[in-house]
């Protein structure tokens, strides 16, 4: 059975202040994180797809799914944690609490703020897990790496051509991944900001899928703009 889950917890910081999260905000005339879900609520593959807001969120986006997307007894609004992993964890704890899982029980993780996910991308993260318990969605990266721990003078500048940008969606055997996760220390898990590194960190392989360059996060202010240039293109 396949779980998706829209990770909407954050508060866009990086957005400047306004007056609701990034994901809340409109993207032509629907809130981003709708566009988000609307790919996942289509697809059959998906048993529930849970959208996981902050606490004080959760009755106006289930409002909005409501409005949006009117054939939407899949969705499952509830609220994330204070972390992206907090976030995730809530996902998984819900689903336990609600299905008997068992270890082809797959979570598909997803930034709600990627409206551009394609269906190619999503059906090829559910074909990775056919053989690994992890995967994480990629582009070559573009632009040379410069690593610079101290960020004052350049450390080392590695091969490009072993250089990708992570993107989402992640996906995991959800089994696998509670189980990465119970084994990090409290320093690893409070520097983790990507569920894939759990299984790097233990040494498990996470397979690759290739993303698409359009499959942007917004960030930044310009990112939303750029995201209405790509509307109608790439929807
Ligand atoms: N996210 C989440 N729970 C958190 C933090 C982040 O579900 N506690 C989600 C965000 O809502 C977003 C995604 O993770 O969809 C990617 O994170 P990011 O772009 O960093 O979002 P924010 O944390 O909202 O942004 P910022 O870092 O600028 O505050």
């Amino acid at each position: 059975m396949n779980f998706a889950a829209i990770l909407a917890g954050g508060h866009g910081t990086r957005m400047g202040a306004t007056d609701k999260p990034k994901q809340f905000q409109l993207l032509g005339e629907r809130p981003i994180v709708i566009h988000t879900l609307e790919k996942f609520v289509l697809m059959p593959e998906f048993e529930r797809v849970l959208l996981l807001c902050p606490v004080e969120w959760v009755e106006a986006a289930k409002d909005l799914v409501a409005t949006h997307l009117p054939a939407s007894e899949k969705v499952v609004v509830i609220s994330g944690g204070s972390t992206r992993s907090g976030t995730i964890q809530n996902a998984i704890a819900w689903i336990e609490e609600n299905y008997t899982t068992d270890a082809n029980t797959v979570l598909l993780t997803h930034d709600s703020v990627r409206p551009f996910v394609t269906y190619r991308i999503i059906k090829d993260n559910l074909a990775a897990l056919e053989s690994h318990d992890a995967c994480d969605t990629v582009i070559p990266a573009s632009d040379t790496i410069v690593v610079s721990a101290q960020g004052k003078e350049i450390d080392s500048i590695p091969l490009r051509g072993e250089m990708y940008q992570g993107q989402t969606p992640q996906s995991f055997k959800l089994q696998a991944l509670k189980e990465v996760y119970s084994e990090l220390s409290s320093d690893e898990e409070a520097q983790l900001t990507d569920a894939c590194k759990a299984f790097v960190l233990r040494g498990r392989p996470v397979a690759l899928v290739e993303g698409e360059p359009f499959n942007i996060k917004i960030t930044y202010p310009v990112d939303l703009r750029i995201a209405h240039a790509l509307l109608g293109q790439y929807e």
